[in-house]
């Protein structure tokens, strides 16, 4: 594995691998590396010839009072583990590299992005968007791949690239999770013993939800209720962001689950804010 720090190099190398007809998968990560990013790039190595990921803790995505400067960083653990699982290229630029002095443009992502992530995090989705679509002008991947974890992300950046006729295509990962259900993120180390403990209620609370929607409940307010109660009593929030129902395609809120349904959640266990969701099937020809 090569550790690459300049975008022109990078860029350099992928299209020599391009011209000897190998093909590359894309795995961008802001590092601090466990097995949900692990299982992106796994999945990467299957797939393609090459294999690029990005470890770049990304300014742009993060609100004035966010953990910009305290984000975890490792990269010499991620590099270890990047190297273990078959990456290639490990592109790895600093910010002043990626945002000089005089830059000055940026995406600005529709609807899709205003709910959820969006209205907790005004400017979060236009500095993913930015990033990503940098990243992918320097790579110029054949796929990129997303974690499910971050499903409003992978919508997002899918109607990027639709939008913008990119000719990368998106797959998106299902989540890993630890044992007890909680889903993987490089900020569950904010957590404390306690916090920890209580945090795997979230899981179990949307696990509720799905439950009760495979027995046939469809009313998006009944589902919500069973995983708000689950939630308050297990994993007792200090604040519950959001917790909702939606078209996993628009990400609408919606009142009954026709096909599939996304229960999408964000609460706060201590100062640490936990995403998860989950999609609910429901029974067939049920209430
Ligand atoms: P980061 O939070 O490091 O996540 C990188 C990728 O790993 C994302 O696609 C995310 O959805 C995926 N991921 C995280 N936890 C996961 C889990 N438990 N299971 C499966 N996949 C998981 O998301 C970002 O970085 C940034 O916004 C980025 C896209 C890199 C742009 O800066």
């Amino acid at each position: 594995m090569r550790e690459v720090l300049r975008a022109d190099a990078m860029r350099a190398l992928v299209r020599r691998a391009r011209r000897r007809g190998e093909s590359i998968g894309f795995v961008p990560t802001m590092g601090a590396l466990h097995e949900g990013h692990l299982s992106l790039v796994r999945r990467a190595r299957r797939e393609h010839d090459r294999v690029v990921v990005s470890l770049f803790v990304n300014p742009l995505q993060f609100g004035p009072r966010e953990d910009y400067r305290t984000y975890p960083r490792d990269a010499v653990r991620d590099a270890r583990l990047c190297r273990a699982v078959g990456c290639d290229w490990l592109f790895r630029p600093s910010a002043t590299a990626l945002y000089p002095l005089d830059f000055e443009t940026s995406v600005r992502p529709g609807d899709l992005a205003a709910r959820w992530e969006g209205a907790e995090r005004p400017g979060h989705f236009s500095g993913v968007c930015t990033v990503v679509l940098k990243l992918l002008h320097i790579v110029e991947p054949d796929v990129l791949y997303l974690g499910q974890k971050d499903a409003q992300q992978a919508a997002v950046v899918a109607a990027m690239m639709r939008d913008f006729n990119m000719a990368t295509r998106l797959s998106v990962a299902p989540i890993v999770r630890d044992r007890d259900g909680l889903a993987l993120s490089s900020r569950n180390v904010y957590l404390n013993d306690e916090e920890r403990v209580r945090a795997a209620g979230l899981p179990r609370a949307l696990l509720a939800a799905s439950r009760l929607a495979r027995r046939g409940v469809r009313d998006a307010r009944r589902l919500e209720a069973e995983a708000r109660g689950v939630l308050r009593r297990e994993a007792k929030p200090q604040r519950i962001d959001y917790l909702k129902v939606v078209d996993p395609r628009t990400l609408a809120p919606v009142r009954r689950l026709e096909g599939r349904g996304l229960l999408l959640a964000s609460v706060r266990i201590g100062r640490t804010r936990l995403l998860d969701n989950r999609y609910l099937i429901p029974k067939r020809g049920a209430r």
